[in-house]
């Protein structure tokens, strides 16, 4: 049987899934109010004037929930000289030959740039929404700061969104990520496969 390593503990795993819930339904809230062509959304808040109510205050659940994940994890996401021969040789990493190429840590190259586009699409969102919620803050905002705040707003969502759609690609994409956030655990082989400088301080005294 081959052994397991540890990538995440309980909170972090229960933290990162209600993330993904609360980004669901503050994206889906959101996109109703993006375009007309998707108003039918709002069927699903309990129609247009409860979404209006509601997406802020996901909004800002999501932005909480992932400030707790963020403090955890940051420190983690350092860009090394080794992300930065991860990201030179991006398209070899991509198509599945990146052994040897570099000495990959807790996390490549790439999931650490997707980390810190999230973390400034989720302020960018968080500071821009509320310098337009109506009837609480958006008084307080001259006009003009608010006719940047909307649409700045919307294109930090469809950064995130984008970003999300390939962090959620990638983990089912490579094989035996996804346990990491259900379970718990990585495979070693997963561990030496695709972070091998992890691997090895992970094993280093047992
Ligand atoms: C259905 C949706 C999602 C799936 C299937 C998913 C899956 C995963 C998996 C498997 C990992 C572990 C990757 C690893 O340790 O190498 C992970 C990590 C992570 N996820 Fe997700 N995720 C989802 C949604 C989200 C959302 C919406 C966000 C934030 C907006 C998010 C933020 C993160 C962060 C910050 C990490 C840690 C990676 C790092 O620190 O660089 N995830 N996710």
């Amino acid at each position: 049987m081959s052994t397991s390593i540890q990538r995440y503990t309980e909170r972090e795993r229960m933290n990162h899934w209600v993330i993904a819930i609360l980004f669901f339904l503050a994206g889906l809230s959101g996109l109703a109010f993006f375009h007309p062509s998707m108003y039918w959304l709002t069927n699903l808040f309990g129609g247009g004037a409860w979404t209006r109510i509601l997406h802020p205050f996901l909004g800002v659940l999501m932005f909480m929930s992932f400030f707790g994940l963020m403090t955890k994890l940051w420190h983690h996401n350092k860009i090394t000289d080794a992300d930065k021969k991860w990201l030179a040789a991006v398209s070899e990493n991509l198509t599945g030959h990146e052994e040897g190429l570099q000495d990959v840590g807790r996390y490549n190259g790439g999931q650490k740039v997707l980390f810190w586009v999230t973390v400034v699409c989720t302020f960018l969102l968080l500071v821009t929404g509320v310098m337009f919620w109506q009837p609480w803050f958006a008084d307080s905002f001259p006009i003009g700061l608010r006719r940047i705040a909307a649409p700045l707003h919307a294109l930090s969502a469809a950064v995130l969104i984008l970003g999300t759609i390939v962090h959620i690609y990638a983990a089912i994409w490579i094989k035996g990520s996804i346990r990491a956030m259900s379970r718990g655990t990585v495979s070693a082989a997963w561990a030496r496969k695709h972070h091998p400088a992890w691997y090895r301080e992970m094993t280093r005294n047992s």
